[in-house]
């Protein structure tokens, strides 16, 4: 993970120096949360599927950051007061903190489209349209919509398990798929490790939640208890963090299972769904 971090930091580095004649105020603005600390989850599972698809991660690196570009303005536009209302986020104050709520929505929406210039590198409109579907409507905006009306209210774990699979779940299943279409994985591959991404996607949320009640704020480096606050529906709140920690770990081995066809290419996709599982922040 280091590695493929690494390689997309230097990667979207190169990116935004690239970018003339824009404000200073707005590449700042981007530079400031693209470059806080990220996990850089998104861009592992893109170069990783390339990796286990073709043992070479390199085609793979447009969509790595442009994961990271759509998954970082999501964040942005998370934080903001009409939304989840976060001070703190990846160790720093939040982006509308710093620079406004105006820059922060401007730099959200300048980071969305340049996600697509960035991605269109590719030269492949099949996965600039997976970026488009899995960010859109009826995947992380949708979602989010979701979570919003959740609030202060008890869904089911069908609809929660929903929700989760639209407003983290689809781009981390677009992360896998792209970095594996761009390898040129056949049908049958590209089914297994969208299953793994699917997997991998809702143990990533409900781990999510867990932390936010029982993380450390200086180590999560984002304020916790900011659900409960908002009366959020998460799987703490609906199932108790016992039941949710077991549901993620079933979620992370059926991730693990959807494997069963690839040899050690994989091995790095095992480790990645035990991580996220475990992780402390
Ligand atoms: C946080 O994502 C938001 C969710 C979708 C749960 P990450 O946990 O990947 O955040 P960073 O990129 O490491 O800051
Ligand atoms: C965010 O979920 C999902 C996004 C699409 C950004 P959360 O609201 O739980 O993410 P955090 O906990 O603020 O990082
Ligand atoms: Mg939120
Ligand atoms: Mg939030
Ligand atoms: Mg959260």
């Amino acid at each position: 993970m280091k590695d493929k971090s690494a390689k997309t930091d230097r990667a979207l580095t190169a990116y935004v120096d690239s970018w003339s004649g824009a404000p200073g105020t707005l590449v700042d603005a981007i530079r400031y949360s693209l470059f806080a600390g990220g996990k850089r989850v998104r861009p592992a599972l893109a170069l990783g599927a390339a990796d286990i698809i073709g043992g070479d991660d390199a085609v793979a690196l447009p969509a790595a950051c442009a994961l990271e570009m759509i998954h970082t303005y999501s964040l942005i536009h998370d934080d903001l007061p009409a939304m989840d209302d976060d001070d703190l986020r990846r160790g720093k104050p939040t982006l509308h903190k710093v620079y406004g709520e105006a820059l922060a929505i401007l730099a959200g929406d300048a980071l969305s489209t340049m996600a697509f210039d960035v991605l269109a590198d590719s030269g492949n409109v099949r996965v600039i349209r997976e970026l488009a579907v899995a960010a859109g409507v009826s995947g992380m905006a949708g979602g989010q919509v979701l979570d919003l009306e959740s609030e202060g209210k008890r869904v089911s774990l069908d609809e929660l398990r929903a929700l989760h699979a639209k407003k983290t779940g689809a781009l981390i299943r677009a992360a896998v798929r792209c970095g594996a279409i761009l390898a040129g994985a056949d049908e049958g591959r590209l089914e297994s490790l969208t299953q793994y991404g699917e997997h991998v996607g809702l143990a990533f949320q409900i781990a999510d939640d867990v932390l936010d009640v029982i993380g450390a704020e200086d180590v999560m480096g984002k304020r916790a208890g900011s659900d409960a606050a908002k009366d959020k529906s998460t799987y703490p709140a609906l199932l108790g963090i016992e039941e949710s920690q077991r549901l993620a770990n079933e979620a992370a081995d059926r991730a693990v299972a959807a494997l069963e066809g690839f040899g050690p290419e994989a091995d790095m996709f095992r480790a990645l769904a035990r991580y996220i599982v475990e992780r402390s922040r």
